[in-house]
């Protein structure tokens, strides 16, 4: 995991205007391989909308994306997801009438393409496994508590075997045991497949904690980039952002 390593994951400028507003700004970030980066930053600073570019959902207004060295600027989001860059949504994106296994199968369906059953399920029964829900796999997703359809989303991108897993507020709605719990899950994550995970969350405690850097968005730009230890001591960002929390 040197510094020198090819980026899994690079961005060059990377710009998005809605009308007026820069949503996102003339961004240069990079994920290297097996790291958890955090992405930091105040209510409407652009982090999804990094989210949307990087996986391809929305396509920039102007900037490069690469992939391993390789330019994936404006591909589907299909193509981004079998280079091996899956995320969930802010806002969850399960399909709550069906149970949870079909929820993994159809989330994992490009990955599993050309397998048989057996091998479907044995993905399946991975995925649930690592997020703990091999007793609701037979459950109705939508049935279930929230913090156990949190645990279903990030399941279902786990199911794609990822090397980067973009987690848009996994924590949302959770007591701190679920937190807790989830903080675990995400480090077996990448103990066990070496993945790289990047987090975006409103919990500060819980980023300082998994993180090993954290880039902060203020205004779609960015306004620092560092260790933990670093981004809380930098004053820029304790003004826009973590001053008028009460994490510390
Ligand atoms: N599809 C869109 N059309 C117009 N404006 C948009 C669109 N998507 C995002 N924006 C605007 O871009 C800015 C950044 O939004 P974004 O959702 O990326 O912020 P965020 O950092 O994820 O905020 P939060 O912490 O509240 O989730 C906001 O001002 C938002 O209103
Ligand atoms: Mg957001």
């Amino acid at each position: 995991m040197s510094a020198s390593a090819t980026p899994l994951l690079k961005t060059q400028g990377l710009t998005r205007k809605y009308g007026g507003l820069v949503a996102v700004s003339n961004l240069d970030i990079e994920i290297r391989p097996g790291e958890i980066l955090g992405l930091i930053g105040p209510n409407g600073a652009g982090k999804s909308t990094t989210f949307n570019l990087i996986s391809g959902f929305v396509r920039p207004t102007s900037g490069r994306l690469y992939m391993d060295g390789e330019d994936v600027t404006g591909q589907s989001p299909t193509r981004i997801s079998r280079k091996g860059l899956v995320r969930t949504f802010q806002h969850g994106s399960l399909m709550r009438t069906m149970t949870v296994r079909d929820n993994i199968l159809v989330g994992a369906v490009g990955a599993l393409r050309g397998a048989g059953r057996g091998e479907r399920e044995a993905r399946v029964q991975e995925a649930a496994a690592m997020l703990g829900l091999e007793a609701y796999l037979d459950e109705v997703a939508g049935n279930l508590p929230h913090g156990l359809q949190r645990l279903v989303s990030i399941a279902i991108a786990f199911a794609v075997r990822p090397r980067v897993l973009c987690l848009d507020e996994p924590l949302t709605g959770l007591n701190q045991t679920e937190a807790n719990a989830t903080l675990d899950v995400l480090r077996r994550i990448r103990g066990q497949f070496g993945c790289a995970i990047l987090l975006v969350e409103h919990n500060m405690k819980a980023v300082m904690q998994l993180c090993e850097r954290i880039v902060v968005l203020h205004h779609g730009q960015m306004l620092a980039a560092g260790t933990p230890q670093e981004i809380r001591q930098n004053e820029s960002v304790v003004s826009a952002y973590l001053g008028a929390r009460h994490e510390h």
